[in-house]
Parts: C-alpha cells; structure tokens; sequence
C-alpha cells in the first residue's frame, strides 16, 4: 500500500506577518509543487529529496520532528503501530518565504490520508496541515498552509470563529520572478521580534498595521481590475510597510532594488522575510527575463513562475 500527497508553494502578495493580528492579506500559489509519498515499512522513516536553499533542511529538522507527530496526532494515526516510510520531493525549493513547511504539510496530509483510507476532505486536510505547521511557526496565521491547500490567488482573514478564505479571479496569469537571497530564516524567531516591537512601541505600531489593512483592500480591487500597475505601486508600498516593523533584510531590499532597476512594475519581500525570498511583479515574459537576469548576474538564485495560472 502506498499513497501519494501533493501540496503547493506559495508567494504572499500582501501583508504576511499583518495577518497574524486578523488583518486580511493575499497569498498566490505558485505552479512548484512538494509530493509525498507514504509507504509501508519495517519502522518510521521520513526520506527528505527535495531540493534545498543549502542548510535548509537541517535547521529545520528539529521542527520537521515536531511538525510530523502534531500531524499524526490530529489524524490519529499510530506510527508506532503502523510504520511508515515517508518520501519528501517535487520541484519546489525547501527554501524560507516559499510555504515549504506549509506545502510539506499538506502533501503528508494527503499521502497520508490516502495510505490509510481516511478519504480527507480538503477542508480536513487545510486543518491537519495547520496543525503540522505549528511546528514550524508556534502559532501561525493558516495562510501558508490554506495557500498550499487550495492553489490559485486567496484572500485569507484570520478569525477567531472561522477564516475568511475567498478566491481571487485574475483575468490572465501575470509572470512573477522570485528571488532568494540563500539566507535561511527562522519564521518564528521574525514573528516573536514584531510582538515584541508591536508591544513596546503600540503607537507606532498601530499606525503601521491601520496602512496595512487599508492597503490590502485597494490590493484587492486593483487585482480583480486586472490594474496591474496599481498592484506593483502597492507592493512597493507594503514592502515599505515590511521594513518599518523591520522584517525585511539587507539582501531582500538590494533584490527589490534590483528589481525596480530594471522595469519591475512592484517587489516586495514575501513570508517571513530576515532572508529567504522576495517577489518581482513582472508582466510579460521579456521584462520577467530583464529582471530575472539581473538578480542572476549578482549571484542569486531565481524562479520564473506566474500568478493565477500556473
Ligand atoms: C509566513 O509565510 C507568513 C507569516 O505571516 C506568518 C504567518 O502568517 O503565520 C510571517
């Protein structure tokens, strides 16, 4: 018996660390997808071949552990018993700022569920995968792990009696160029820094958080407009929002400078950012190229991918 499980990567288009605090924000899946696969065995066995962000994959071992028994927990699954081998791989990097843990935890879901029958819906897989991803985060938002669930563009509020997750339509897909600084980072460590600085500096904070829930509704409308050139101008905005509670890094703004430089129409971080990955908004497949190129001439790493269609 063996059981195959899909789950996607995602980019965070607004207002990732803003929706922990229940403010809305907007998270595209990316056409990279993790694949797991469960098998039988003599003992557990988890066999990680997906390709990595070097280093990756150690740092995150500990909370790889912690993330797998949260998961066989919310199944009520008795690995002890019932051994398995898990197979880890697909094409989406292992990386910080892609929802790796969250892709990951949705494809062990699904292989999972159907290794042992459960026929899980996916309303029950988003669930156990949130679970999973609490190893990883502590106390994460659900966005990355709804993200990989679901595929295309979402609107995600966090709410104490239910989430509110609605599809966006996009007209036509819209090529994106993702960046990655090769820095590992640590989502839990850049979510514990904000509550801290949010709680010291309240005013401050308060202010920043207000601009954010107001930029994500015109970000909505602008994306259902299809009025992609307002999208750009309000991810430049909200990565500005970013560096103010200061989540982003050195190398994550010389990216977006890179990008801006040459034609991108917005770039911002996205997910946990202090390293792991940026965004380019990048229409059309010349310009995507220009700005693809130009990040590979410093030496980064890059994907060329789409929104809404890939
Ligand atoms: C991480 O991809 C997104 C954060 O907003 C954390 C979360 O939502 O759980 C930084």
């Amino acid at each position: 018996m063996s059981g195959l499980g899909e789950g996607f990567g995602k980019v965070i288009l607004f207002n990732e660390h803003f929706v922990v605090y229940g403010i809305p924000s907007v998270a595209a899946a990316i056409g990279d997808t993790t694949v797991a696969k469960v098998e039988d065995s003599e003992e557990f066995e988890l066999l990680d071949n997906r390709p990595e962000t070097p280093g990756y994959k150690k740092e995150k071992l500990e909370q790889q552990k912690d993330s797998l028994n949260r998961i066989f927990k919310a199944m009520n699954i008795d690995v002890e018993k019932n051994p398995v081998k898990i197979t880890l791989e697909g094409d989406l990097l292992a990386a910080s700022g892609l929802g790796a843990s969250a892709a990951s935890c949705v494809a062990i879901a699904r292989a999972l569920s159907k290794h042992f029958n459960l026929n899980l819906d996916d309303e029950q897989i988003n669930n156990v995968a949130y679970e999973g991803e609490k190893g990883y985060h502590g106390n994460p938002s659900g966005i990355d792990n709804t993200a990989a669930t679901y595929g295309g563009v979402i609107w995600f509020q966090r709410k104490p009696d239910g989430n509110i997750i609605e599809r966006i339509k996009l007209k036509e897909p819209v090529e994106i160029v993702i960046g990655n600084t090769g820095k590992v980072a640590d989502t839990k460590k850049a979510v514990a820094g904000v509550r801290e600085r949010k709680e010291k500096y309240p005013e401050k904070y308060n202010q920043i958080f207000e601009e954010a829930r107001k930029l994500v509704f015109d970000a909505r409308n602008a994306l259902e407009d299809f009025d992609i050139r307002r999208v750009g101008e309000l991810m430049n905005k909200n990565h500005k929002l970013l560096q103010e509670i200061e989540v982003s890094s050195e190398e994550l703004d010389l990216l977006v400078e890179i990008a801006l430089e040459n034609g991108a129409l917005g770039a911002k971080l996205t997910g946990g950012g202090l390293g792991g990955n940026m965004i380019a908004l990048t229409p059309e497949k010349d310009l995507q190229r220009r700005v693809a190129g130009a990040m590979e001439k410093e030496g980064y790493q890059v994907i060329k991918t789409t929104l809404g269609g890939s």
